[in-house]
């Protein structure tokens, strides 16, 4: 069982101040630590000492404008994928110049606010959306920065839900079909080809994927810079965590192969790393509501459901799981299961437990990533509050919704 001790080294404060948290602000309840956050940005940004790069944080990872404003201080760029995240970035102070808009089904609506906004680059996965994006450029008398995102036909080790760099998946084009609208788009007064992009999957381990990926690609990038000005190679995030453990991964294996293939391009690195820059800095408090043993099995019932975290529903996803204070006695095998009535409410099965009772608080260790940011309201339940810790100091950074706030935008008969 992870010690509060060995969370302290992951900046989620100590236990005492996590019970103040939960006292003063409910559960459940997400907190993160950004001096965590801040060193994992920097650790991508000194591994990349040497060439030149470009830092765009992920922002569907975790969307806090908190957050997100910390980033943008540290000079961090931003990786999009709606409208919404966009005015996410503006709010939070983050430069346009510095967001690459990612996805496969960009609206005309978000298109023009992007080029409204400047945006450094599109990465575009479809001829129809670059026939778009160039319409909207030329409408706009604004020319559009674009990169194709090339599906390389790697398999990335992960769960096939966050595995997208196949063939048979929705995402990028072939080398072929790429090169051939880079080709198409010579002439265009309103697309200008800067960029190339890949990205193969989440949560991966792994270096190799990545690395072959990249040889896969460069072919294409070299015969493109024949007749394309393109200055970034974006390659995407993925980078994993070690979910079970706690142990840090290294970002080095997985960026000196990229390092040493790019040294003397003269092109510049963007990275889009979502999960390695918040999950570690987050955990997710959530008090015993009650203990069931039923037919042999014992159920820790907690006031945190799916809605809050659906990440051990969705993908399988193992979190740890700890008591804030660890009771005496021999640990058992236990499900630990939110209040929704779907069987998927489960943040962990058959899971050995130090003892607990109701009233205990547990906190589900590494949801800063895809925690909150794929929470919803389902069953009515109004979202948690974040927290933040900074050099200790915890700071509400978005209050709990209230019912009224979830009554808010409906019209009543
Ligand atoms: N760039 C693109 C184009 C992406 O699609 C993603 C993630 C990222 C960057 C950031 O990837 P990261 O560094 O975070 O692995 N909800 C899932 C993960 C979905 C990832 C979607 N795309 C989860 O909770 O595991």
């Amino acid at each position: 069982m992870p010690q509060i001790s060995a969370q302290k080294k992951q900046g989620a404060g100590s236990a005492r101040q996590l019970e103040n948290l939960a006292r003063r602000y409910g559960t459940p309840l997400y907190v993160y630590d950004w001096n965590t956050i801040a060193a994992a940005w920097r650790e991508f940004d000194q591994e990349l000492t040497g060439i030149p790069h470009l830092i765009c944080a992920a922002v569907k990872a975790n969307a806090n404008l908190a957050l997100l404003g910390g980033l943008a201080r540290l000079g961090s760029g931003f990786d999009i994928v709606s409208g919404g995240e966009l005015a996410r970035v503006l709010q939070a102070g983050g430069v346009a110049g510095r967001v690459v808009f990612s996805g496969v089904g960009k609206t005309r609506d978000e298109m023009d606010a992007a080029l409204q906004a400047g945006v450094l680059l599109f990465n575009v996965e479809s001829a129809p959306e670059l026939a778009l994006l160039e319409a909207r450029a030329r409408a706009r008398r604004r020319p559009a920065g674009f990169g194709i995102r090339v599906n390389p036909n790697i398999a990335a080790p992960t769960h096939p839900h966050i595995a997208t760099g196949l063939h048979r998946h929705k995402f990028g084009l072939t080398a072929s079909a790429a090169l051939a609208l880079y080709e198409q788009t010579r002439a265009s007064r309103w697309l200008q080809a800067r960029g190339l992009s890949f990205h193969i999957g989440s949560q991966i381990l792994d270096s190799k994927p990545l690395a072959a990926a990249l040889v896969k690609i460069l072919p294409l990038v070299h015969h493109l810079r024949q007749f394309a000005p393109l200055e970034y190679l974006d390659v995407g995030g993925g980078i994993g965590i070690d979910y079970r453990h706690g142990r840090a991964v290294p970002v080095r294996p997985f960026l000196a192969p990229l390092k040493k293939h790019l040294q003397a391009s003269g092109l510049t690195l963007l990275l889009e790393p979502g999960r390695r820059l918040f999950a570690a800095a987050g955990l997710l408090l959530t008090r015993v509501l009650y203990i069931k043993d039923n037919a042999r099995r014992r159920f820790v019932i907690v006031d945190a459901g799916h809605n809050d975290l659906i990440r051990p529903a969705f993908y399988d996803a193992y979190h740890r799981i700890a008591p804030l204070r660890p009771r005496a006695g021999a640990a058992r095998r236990v499900d630990i299961v939110g209040p929704i009535c779907e069987t998927a409410d489960f943040f962990a099965r058959e899971r050995r437990l130090a003892p607990v009772r109701a009233g205990d608080l547990l906190a589900i260790y590494d949801a800063g990533a895809y925690g909150f940011s794929l929470s919803s309201n389902y069953n009515a339940r109004p979202r948690a509050a974040e927290v933040l810790l900074e050099n200790g100091r915890a700071r509400l950074i978005r209050r709990r919704e209230t019912h009224a706030d979830l009554m808010a935008l409906e019209m009543e008969l």
